[in-house]
């Protein structure tokens, strides 16, 4: 059956108005592209491939609102203390209703793609289980990379006879996609360092993605990524690498930041800012002036380094908030980073889209190109500058051809009086 959708505005197809799709793939993206079985007629709205999260921690998700927990310093070290404790309480049944409630919310405002951060540093892997096994039960509609991440670090944790290290190493054999790592949270720097480099072993001995919580923190000697981007660039394996936050990125001086991202550049890494939560998290040991937190977005984007956006956290124990309304996270990204030129406007959907899927290293299959699956989200807004300023909807998502959601556009025109008297 062909499906032709009309009056379209498509993004980066300036001269395309109409999708044609059959056998849930895109056969056609242009102008008068032929009969189809089924016309929807768009009204003029704007079609972006779907939305990519490209750092999110679906085990996590809720846990912020257990009244047996409570992060009474709002830092992110007292929230991963809290979670160690709280995390072995949990069955593999638990965890996985909590990842399809997660995946659930997020795919409600157009996400379908997620990288999910999953804690490996539990002695059953019982998040990581959990992860796979709900990343293979929603694949015909949602497509998740799972990273094994040692939150508790890779050295700094040993419990039970095993080691940060070897449970990492546990999850990429159970099927893990990427390797994560935490060197800032590691006991001492060589340690590390140290855990740095042994991720760059493990994703080349089990062809692996690489995906590390980088320099989470203000303090400017926190310098890893340095170390990442010069093992990964040795390995030609730094665009199957992405450093995420980078906080402290945005603190050093820019003496060695612009040393640094020609280095970065040559490497091809990939890099990961999560606004708002980092917004919060971070500038927690200022007073006044108070820093960002975020790393250097405008200038990776001038600079063409690949930098995507994600929610990183909802309703968690390191950020109380969050819907997984990617929306949300480009708006506050935009603002934090000032990613409001007359040029950003008509690209900045890429930070979450196509530079996600980017450093997912999925760009096979994903976006709007004829021959590629048909997956695809309406907003109800008529161009890119519109959709942002105004925060608007995701009011369609389509996954092969199919509809997930669609929802109406409000049934009445607003009527705003704003010379009515009050009697
Ligand atoms: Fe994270």
């Amino acid at each position: 059956m062909k499906k032709k959708f009309i009056n379209a505005t498509i993004y980066k197809h300036d001269h395309a108005s109409e999708i044609l799709v059959e056998d849930g793939k895109f056969v056609a993206i242009g102008n008068n592209v032929g009969e189809a079985d089924e016309t929807i007629d768009l009204q003029g709205r704007l079609v972006l491939p779907p939305y990519v999260d490209s750092h999110l921690h679906l085990d996590y998700y809720f846990t912020g609102q257990d009244d047996k927990i409570k992060n009474e310093s709002g830092t992110l070290f007292e929230a991963i203390d809290l979670w160690n404790d709280y995390k072995k309480g949990t069955t593999k049944e638990e965890m996985k209703e909590r990842i399809r409630r997660a995946v659930h919310d997020v795919a409600s405002y157009g996400t379908q793609f997620i990288r999910a951060q999953t804690d490996c540093t539990d002695p059953n892997l019982t998040g990581i289980k959990a992860a796979l096994e709900v990343r293979d039960e929603l694949k015909d509609n949602i497509t998740i990379q799972v990273v094994a991440f040692p939150q508790n670090g890779m050295y700094s944790y040993n419990e039970e006879g095993k080691s940060g290290r070897d449970l990492v190493e546990e999850a990429l054999q159970l099927g893990a996609d990427c390797v994560g790592g935490i060197p800032h949270n590691e006991w001492s720097s060589e340690e590390g360092k140290e855990s740095v480099k042994e991720i760059v072993r493990l994703a080349i001995k089990y062809n692996k993605l690489i995906d590390v919580h980088c320099d989470e923190t203000d303090d400017v000697q926190s310098r890893f990524v340095e170390i990442l981007n010069a093992e990964v660039m040795k390995q030609g394996y730094g665009k199957s690498t992405t450093a995420s936050h980078t906080c402290s990125f945005g603190s050093v001086d820019d003496s060695y930041a612009f040393r640094m991202m020609g280095l970065f550049r040559k490497s091809g890494i990939n890099f990961v800012a999560c606004p708002t939560e980092n917004l919060f998290l971070q500038g927690r040991q200022d007073t006044y002036p108070k820093r960002r937190g975020l790393t250097r977005v405008k200038e990776f984007v001038d600079h063409d380094i690949n930098v995507a956006f994600g929610q990183d956290s909802i309703v968690d124990l390191w950020y109380p908030a969050g819907s997984g309304n990617l929306m949300n996270i480009l708006d506050n990204g935009l603002h934090a980073t000032q990613l409001m030129r007359e040029q950003d406007f008509p690209r900045n959907f890429d930070l979450i889209t196509y530079n996600g899927a980017k450093l997912m290293q999925i760009e096979d299959r994903y976006g709007l190109d004829e021959g590629k699956p048909a997956n695809f989200i309406v907003l109800d807004a008529p161009n890119p500058f519109e959709a942002q300023r105004r925060r608007v909807e995701c009011l369609a998502s389509i996954r092969n051809g199919e509809y997930l959601f669609h929802k109406k556009s409000p049934a009445y025109e607003t009527e705003l009086d704003i010379n009515r008297q009050t009697k």
